[in-house]
């Protein structure tokens, strides 16, 4: 009985991996919209709001919906409002394309994505906006630094537990041969229908009293062990990878942090079973030391009540004066703040200025 139940797990998931491929096959150059925000990335999912496909469909997706193939109507619709009607924004516009084995020529260069009104940053399309392009983790200008080395830290492959949330952690060393600054991370994501968030500790002084081996995973809670609690890395989904201002970084090393946890969150809501995965997380450490030690500061509250039939809720929280005093002595800069929304939320990236840094918002939808 196990058995087959595992065996209909890994169909179903197999299948929900070549959906959005699937349909890529059934609109012209399917396999080959640019993504609005990297031009030499492809748009995968074409009728989603999600790059990889999942999640909402985008107007595209809403219009192919009633269609369920490419015809005439379809093409000459503009789902996106942007100008360019689908056809032409997918090289066909001549609306004669059928089918993947066709020898219709289609155009392949100029394409545009059907679904997201371009350019993004035309008022038109500002108006219309859903698409925040986050700038990617490649831009980081510390990873172009001669001196920025890195580790990647994965987890051995195991197999995924059978259960809606299981969170694993692994210790690992930091080189302590002198101080460093940890200045980026940046995900690596094996199996990415389990992967929900990473969360890389710092971990005391002592490690002693942790009786797990180093390198071996281990079922962990919330944060990785009590004397692994320092979050100084996140991943989330929607997120490229973190790059830390440029003028401070997590410190490890002799004078630092000198061991780590990596936490994985697996999400498998499905109950499947047979997944498996390595995933982890690349750091990036330079011994040029910035001019700041960073850190974060998590805070909030575990619930919130959400009233029926309201258009809007407003929930205020504070840290009163005499509270912050006690926990933060020095002072600080704030550089940048995440919304952590779960289930909940929906992305959203702005920039704001404080204090003279960019101070960057996120909305995580993990
Ligand atoms: C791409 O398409 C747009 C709109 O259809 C057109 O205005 C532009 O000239 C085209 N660019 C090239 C390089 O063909
Ligand atoms: C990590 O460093 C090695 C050696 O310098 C380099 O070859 C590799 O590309 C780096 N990895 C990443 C992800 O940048
Ligand atoms: C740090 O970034 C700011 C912009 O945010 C830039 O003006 C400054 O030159 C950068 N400093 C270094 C050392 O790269």
């Amino acid at each position: 009985m196990n058995r087959s139940l595992s065996y209909v797990g890994i169909l179903i998931c197999v299948n929900s991996v070549l959906s959005y491929r699937a349909y890529q096959n059934l609109i012209p150059n399917g396999d080959k919209v640019p993504h609005p925000c990297n031009k030499r990335q492809t748009w995968e999912g074409v009728g989603h709001r999600q790059n990889e496909g999942g999640d909402e469909q985008n107007p595209f997706g809403i219009d192919f919906q009633q269609f369920r193939e490419w015809n005439k109507k379809l093409c000459l619709l503009d789902s996106d409002g942007d100008g360019r009607y689908n056809g032409e924004e997918l090289g066909d516009p001549d609306c004669i394309w059928k089918t993947q084995y066709d020898n219709v020529h289609l155009r392949t260069t100029n394409l545009s994505h059907p679904g997201i009104c371009e350019p993004l940053d035309s008022s038109l399309c500002r108006k219309r906006a859903w698409l925040s392009c986050e700038a990617s983790i490649d831009d980081c200008p510390s990873l172009k630094e001669k001196d920025t080395r890195n580790i990647t830290v994965k987890m051995p492959k195991r197999k995924v537990p059978r259960q809606t949330t299981t969170y694993r952690c692994l210790l690992f060393e930091f080189p302590q041969d002198q101080d460093y600054h940890i200045v980026a991370t940046k995900p690596v994501i094996d199996n990415k229908h389990v992967m929900h968030h990473i969360l890389l500790f710092g971990c005391d002084e002592s490690v002693e009293d942790i009786t797990e081996d180093m390198n071996e995973p281990f079922t962990c809670g919330m944060i990785a062990s009590p004397k692994c609690s320092s979050v100084i890395g996140i991943w989330s989904m929607g997120m490229s990878g973190e790059c830390s201002h440029n003028s401070s970084g997590f410190r490890i090393g002799k004078n630092g942090f000198r061991k780590g946890a990596l936490q994985i969150h697996w999400n498998n809501p499905d109950l499947y079973e047979g997944m498996t995965d390595a995933s982890g997380m690349t750091i990036f450490y330079t011994h040029v030391l910035r001019q700041y030690d960073a850190g974060i500061m998590i805070v909030g509250q575990y619930w919130i009540d959400l009233q029926p039939k309201k258009k809007r809720v407003v929930v205020t929280g504070e840290c009163s004066p005499e509270c912050s005093d006690k926990l933060i002595e020095d002072e600080i800069y704030i550089t940048s703040g995440y919304n952590h929304m779960h289930y909940l939320g929906k992305f959203f990236h702005r920039p704001i200025h404080y204090l003279e840094t960019p101070v960057f918002f996120y909305n995580l939808f993990d």
